[in-house]
């Protein structure tokens, strides 16, 4: 039995990883003719994301492909015994059972939301290739490790039309996400109709917002996928479109107007002015018709509290209502707005600054800068999910997201504390990421995150995540998911109708990745919602596929000495290096002579005779002082090749032919390459 975390080759290439997967030999041939039958109440649901499975494979064989009834040469059988809630909710059973034999493939689930999460798994398992196209047979039994598994879309700093959202939708369907969740509302933009109070959205959006017809259709296709969504109204920071409409609601006179800059801004809601629970209590009777579910999330983060202080009404108020400090005062206020909510059945989901003892204990805690308050939440009764680690715009590769836990192994909770950690989100805020780059900063990496929420903690094999999230990926291109496309379309937009010069930028991005945490809003200073997000450092994507290969062809290289793998590596390094060589007198320039002299270092150490543990110990010190030259340029992309350069460099010392096994061979290598702050990079709060 195959089970997760082993490395076998042949491995089902399927993200997340199932619970539990026997596979034995032989295979199910699938063809045009293929019967299809499911079999349960209700079944609307499942039929369409039958659906959407067989056009998904017919994209995969490039070709139409007829399902008819017919004799049955291999029949796929759906069957579930209940129908879940229409609109999902929080908790229901996900779980299934799939089995595939050459004579066919039955999944079983006890509700149709099960149903619909085995399709995902069996849209993943067809293999098309030389032999045509087939399933392993296997038997599967899977169900997820946490109830609340949510991507959080900002809509806010840039604007996402409903288009993408669609097809955010089905990359979240194949990875086994099951809750949207819409920040609809922050100092950039006010992005929800009111109908009640239309100057918000008049304007505070510049005519970019969701109708709620839109909106409507949005948790429509939500719920046909299984999904929940959860709009969040953040309050009472983050708020300054609301100010452009109705400023008198702010806690300093003024005039204000959409914010076009990033970070964290003065404006606030004055939580002493009953005009703003008026109008939050409109708000939220609009958003309950709109938005089903039973959460609503009310923000809440990075209220600095200055206009508070200003203001001496404000600190009178606090004086007499025995209010000891702006956190006792947004206490007080997210009680109100609490009540206002439970009179819409809504529960409270904030970020983890509102919590705080007065609140009521339904509320759940989103943790967003340290997983500590996700333990402190849990110990305090609250609910909680995580999104610390999980913020896919500070552009880590998956695998690094991939090894934050909402309950890692050593956590120091109790049972009952360990079952109020709900699960988490992955989050993709905007500020510097426009419509045409969302789907590359969101896939397949969220895949990784949404892995880490549904398969056992014990599932962490990185190199395993890697190769699935690559096939993934294609899956997700054939769903109309746009991360792969757009990288070439903004590169050949950069070289201006020149291939040669696209090729050349091509090349040289594939090297590339763009800067880690939020350490370019240090470097390009002054950037606001105009700036336009079309350099390539726009372009590049967080987990190329060109540094990846390289990394597993190193680490191929030093673990079994093929010659012809050095000669393969060799000539990687001298294409980056001829294509940094013809950019070094552009814009790009710092960054291609780094490049370019990162590759000699590579080339250097590939030079030197295997296990050439004679290797001048200087010259070894000097290419990792170059190394870490290479990696303190200043610019707005990171050269993503120098943890497998530094790993060639220190296999120059210490030789390639691992005597003691290559695990201990490598954390040799690790010490001696130095790699910690390379492959741990810390991770500075938001704004
Ligand atoms: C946040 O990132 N301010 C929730």
């Amino acid at each position: 039995m195959l089970t997760q975390g082993d490395k076998a080759p042949g491995a089902i290439d399927v993200v997340p990883l199932p619970v539990s997967v026997e596979q034995f030999a032989g295979s199910c041939p699938v063809s045009a003719g293929l019967e299809w039958r499911d079999q349960g109440p209700g079944g609307d649901r499942v039929r369409e994301a039958s659906a959407r499975l067989l056009a998904g494979w017919e994209r995969r064989l490039g070709c139409a492909w007829t399902f008819r009834p017919g004799r049955p040469p291999s029949p796929v059988l759906v069957a579930w015994e209940k129908a879940g809630a229409a609109i999902p909710l929080l908790g229901e059973d996900e779980s299934y059972r799939l089995e595939i034999s050459a004579a066919g493939t039955v999944l079983r689930a006890a509700t149709d939301l099960g149903a619909l999460r085995g399709l995902a798994t069996l849209e993943q398992l067809l293999v098309v290739d030389g032999a045509g196209a087939w399933l392993p047979v296997v038997k599967i039994a899977d169900r997820p490790r946490f109830p609340w598994r949510g991507l959080m879309v900002d809509v806010c700093r840039h604007w996402l039309p409903p288009a993408v959202i669609r097809r955010t939708l089905d990359g979240m369907a194949l990875a086994k996400f099951n809750v949207l969740h819409l920040h609809l509302a922050d100092d950039q933009g006010f992005r929800f109709e009111s109908r009640t109070h239309p100057r918000l959205h008049e304007r505070g959006s510049d005519g970019h917002y969701f109708t709620q017809a839109q909106l409507r259709e949005i948790v429509a296709a939500a719920a046909a996928r299984s999904f929940r969504v959860v709009p969040e109204m953040d309050v009472p920071g983050h708020a300054t479109a609301w100010l452009a409409a109705y400023p008198e609601l702010a806690s300093q006179p003024g005039a204000y107007a959409v914010e076009r800059r990033w970070g964290v801004h003065d404006a606030v809601l004055d939580p002493t002015n009953e005009k703003v629970y008026g109008l939050l209590a409109d708000l939220f009777a609009e958003l309950a018709d709109v938005f089903p579910d039973p959460f609503v999330h009310i923000g809440g983060d990075e209220n600095n509290g200055k206009h508070w202080g200003e203001n001496a009404d404000i600190q009178k108020f606090m004086v007499t209502s025995g209010l000891a400090d702006h956190p006792a005062l947004q206490a007080w206020l997210n009680r109100r707005v609490q009540r206002l909510l439970v009179g819409h059945g809504k529960q409270m989901v904030g970020w983890d600054e509102v919590l705080h003892p007065d609140l009521p204990r339904d509320t759940v805690i989103q943790s967003w800068r340290g997983a500590d308050s996700l333990a402190e939440a849990a110990r305090r009764g609250f609910r909680g999910m995580l999104s610390s680690g999980y913020y896919l715009d500070h552009c880590h590769p998956a695998a690094w997201h991939y090894g934050k836990d909402p309950l890692p192994a050593d956590d120091v909770l109790t049972e009952e504390e360990r079952a109020r950690v709900l699960g988490g989100e992955a989050a993709v805020w905007t500020e510097w990421i426009s419509e045409e780059m969302f789907d590359g900063r969101t896939w397949p990496r969220a895949a990784a995150v949404a892995e880490r929420l549904w398969s056992p903690r014990a599932v962490t094999d990185t190199a395993d995540l890697e190769r699935r999230l690559a096939v993934l990926s294609e899956r997700l291109a054939e769903h109309g998911l746009q991360h792969e496309q757009n990288e070439g379309r903004m590169i050949r937009r950069l070289a201006q109708g020149d291939p040669a010069r696209a090729a050349i930028l091509g090349i040289f991005a594939s090297a590339l990745a763009p800067i880690a945490n939020y350490r370019r809003s240090r470097l390009q200073v002054g950037h606001t919602q105009a700036t336009q997000l079309t350099g390539l450092e726009d372009a590049v994507r967080p987990d190329g596929a060109g540094p990846q290969r390289f990394a597993r062809e190193v680490e191929e290289w030093l673990r079994d000495g093929q010659a012809d793998a050095a000669q393969a590596l060799a000539g990687q390094l001298r294409l980056w290096r001829g294509a940094a060589a013809q950019l070094i007198t552009t814009e790009h320039g710092t960054l291609a002579v780094a490049l370019a002299d990162a590759c000699d270092v590579g080339l250097e150490a590939l030079s030197y005779p295997d296990g050439a543990a004679a290797v001048a110990a200087d010259w070894a010190a000097e290419a990792m002082d170059r190394l870490a030259g290479a990696a303190a340029v200043r610019a707005p992309m990171d050269i993503a090749i120098l943890v497998p350069l530094h790993r060639l460099v220190a296999a120059t010392q210490i030789g390639r032919g691992p005597e003691e096994g290559f695990a201990g061979w490598r954390r040799r290598v690790e010490d001696a390459a130095n790699l910690t702050d390379l492959v741990q990079r810390n991770l500075p709060p938001r704004g």
